[in-house]
């Protein structure tokens, strides 16, 4: 990060990288961002997908040239891994050791940093890319982010056919809306509130709920007597597969919905960061109603 002096009074404008920024996180951090007229660039792999404002950088995470293309200039990156594992991260990571900008990371609450092994694929990455991050000495800013709300978007087409949600069954968890995590984001990346302390941020919900929950309060808000139906993973896994999803996925989603534990904890890390308290799933729903039709 440039040790130049901060002019006094001046709001802080630092160039962000947004990784992952097409994406249902990503996308909403960018365009927070820009609101804020801060300089920011977007890392997508396509420039003609469906959310083609959000990059400016185009390229691979894996791919060592197109990021230190992204990283020239930047002094902060907001990075979210979306890869199933973190061998890939090596070469990333040291472009952002060469470039030297402030990281803060995006993780998962689930990460239990007692446990010698995470509770599954997913979230052993992100203890995985936290220690990586750590051990390059990055000092990483980490904020861990509960279940996101718009995980729900991908009910859209079943509920387009039919009331009824069916999947493989997760642990309840403190829900939160992707708004407040990107809102948190912001928070952190434009050190809205002054320098935030080192972390770790746990971003959740005000309420735990469970998929049950989560589908009747989405029934709710459309009007609709919706209703979650719990498949074995036999066929959890066959229907993920015929809907076209990569394997290596599908079999870390079905080990989540076995060993993922319940989690009853919710913080005010939102409200903390941000100066208000975290949206409830109902309030999403009605929100992102439309989405549904
Ligand atoms: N979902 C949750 O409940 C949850 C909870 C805690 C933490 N997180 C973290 O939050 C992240 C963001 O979640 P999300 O819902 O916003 O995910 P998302 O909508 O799937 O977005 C991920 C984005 O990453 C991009 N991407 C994938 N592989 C890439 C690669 N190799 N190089 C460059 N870009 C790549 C994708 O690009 P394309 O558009 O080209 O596919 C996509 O736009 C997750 O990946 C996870 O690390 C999620």
């Amino acid at each position: 990060m440039p040790d130049t002096p901060r002019p006094t009074g001046a709001p802080f404008r630092p160039s962000i990288l947004v990784t992952g920024a097409a994406g249902n996180l990503g996308r909403e951090v960018v365009d927070r961002l820009r609101a804020h007229g801060a300089p920011v660039r977007g890392l997508v792999r396509d420039q003609t997908g469906p959310h083609p404002g959000a990059g400016q950088a185009t390229g691979d995470l894996t791919d060592a040239a197109a990021v230190r293309a992204a990283l020239v200039g930047i002094d902060t990156v907001f990075l979210i891994w979306p890869l199933l594992d973190s061998a890939p991260a090596h070469d990333l990571v040291a472009e952002l050791v060469a470039a030297a900008p402030r990281v803060v990371y995006l993780s998962s609450t689930a990460v239990d940093d007692e446990a010698a092994r995470q509770s599954d694929p997913v979230v052993q990455v992100h203890a995985d890319m936290e220690a990586l991050l750590r051990d390059a000495g990055l000092r990483p800013l980490v904020l861990r982010s509960d279940t996101l709300a718009s995980n729900a978007r991908g009910w859209a087409q079943q509920l387009r056919a039919g009331d009824v949600v069916s999947g493989p069954d997760m642990a309840p968890t403190a829900v939160v809306d992707e708004r407040d995590v990107a809102d948190a984001a912001v928070a952190v990346l434009l050190e809205q509130h002054g320098q935030p302390d080192d972390g770790p941020y746990l971003l959740t919900g005000p309420e735990v709920l469970s998929r049950t929950d989560q589908v009747a309060l989405l029934g709710a808000a459309l009007r609709r007597r919706l209703r979650f139906r719990a498949v074995t993973t036999d066929l959890a896994r066959s229907q993920m597969l015929a809907d076209g999803r990569p394997e290596r996925l599908v079999e870390a989603l079905i080990s989540a919905s076995v060993h993922r534990p319940a989690s009853h904890r919710t913080t005010d890390h939102i409200e903390r960061l941000t100066g208000r308290p975290a949206r409830t799933f109902a309030r999403w729903a009605v929100d992102r109603a439309a989405e549904f039709s």
